[in-house]
């Protein structure tokens, strides 16, 4: 399971998605900075909300099968390669999420958001007026400790669906 898991993340991450010009096309057509653009589907997959079409479970609810790898319940960070616990929630939460701040500064939350749009914004081939993704750009090194079982990554990964929907950006999932 880990090595599938591991061999979608690494597809994903280099497929021929960021050949289209989504990121422009829709800031431009929504007159919102493509920063702006990939902050919203990503709180919206973070939250979720039930009353959007379609509705976005939301990968930090109480109820997601995922929110263990981000709250700190277990030992599933990679820190110098050691299995560590790492609350990525310590930044304000949902409410600093939905002000549009992600995280207050200093927060394991606020890095690890800056990094997701960072790194979403590269697959979506945002271009150069578009944060360069900072972190480790090793997305098996990352996940290494988490053991996504087959139902945390079909939870995750229908969540960002789901929410690229909502402006009908899936086409590239
Ligand atoms: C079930 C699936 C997944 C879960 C539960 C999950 C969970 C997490 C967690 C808890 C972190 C923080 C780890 C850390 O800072 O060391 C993280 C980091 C990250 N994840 Fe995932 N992830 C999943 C799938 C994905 C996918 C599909 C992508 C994109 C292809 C992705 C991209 C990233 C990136 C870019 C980081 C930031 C790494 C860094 O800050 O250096 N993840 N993920
Ligand atoms: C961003 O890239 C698109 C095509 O991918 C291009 O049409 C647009 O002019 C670019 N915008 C900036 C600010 O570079
Ligand atoms: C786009 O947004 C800017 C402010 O962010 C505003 O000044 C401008 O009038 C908007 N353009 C359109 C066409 O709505
Ligand atoms: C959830 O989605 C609905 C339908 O698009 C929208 O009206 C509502 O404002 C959204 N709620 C939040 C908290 O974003
Ligand atoms: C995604 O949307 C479908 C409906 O199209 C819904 O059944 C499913 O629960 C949603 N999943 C998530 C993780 O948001
Ligand atoms: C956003 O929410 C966070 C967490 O509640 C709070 O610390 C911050 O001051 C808020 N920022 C704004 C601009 O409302
Ligand atoms: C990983 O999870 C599977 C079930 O999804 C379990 O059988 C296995 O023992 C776990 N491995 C580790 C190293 O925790």
């Amino acid at each position: 399971m880990l090595t599938k898991t591991v061999a979608s993340l690494a597809i994903l991450a280099t497929s021929a998605l960021a050949q289209v010009p989504i990121c422009s096309k829709y800031a431009t057509a929504l007159n919102i900075t493509e920063t702006q653009l990939v902050e919203d589907v990503l709180v919206l997959a973070l939250l979720g909300n039930t009353t959007a079409n379609p509705p976005v479970a939301g990968i930090l609810a109480s109820s997601s099968p995922v929110l263990n790898f981000f709250n700190g319940a277990g030992l599933t960070t990679n820190r110098n390669n050691q299995p560590t616990s790492v609350n990525f929630l310590d930044g304000g939460g949902a409410a600093s999420l939905q002000n549009g701040t992600l995280g207050t500064t200093g927060s394991n939350q606020l890095t690890l958001a800056n990094h997701l749009v960072e790194y979403v914004g590269f697959l979506l081939n945002c271009n150069e007026t578009f944060p360069v993704y900072t972190g480790n750009p090793n997305m098996y090194a990352v996940h290494k400790f988490m053991n996504i079982s087959q139902t945390q990554f079909t939870y995750f990964d229908t969540a960002i669906e789901n929410a690229t929907k909502m402006w009908d950006l899936g086409s590239w999932l």
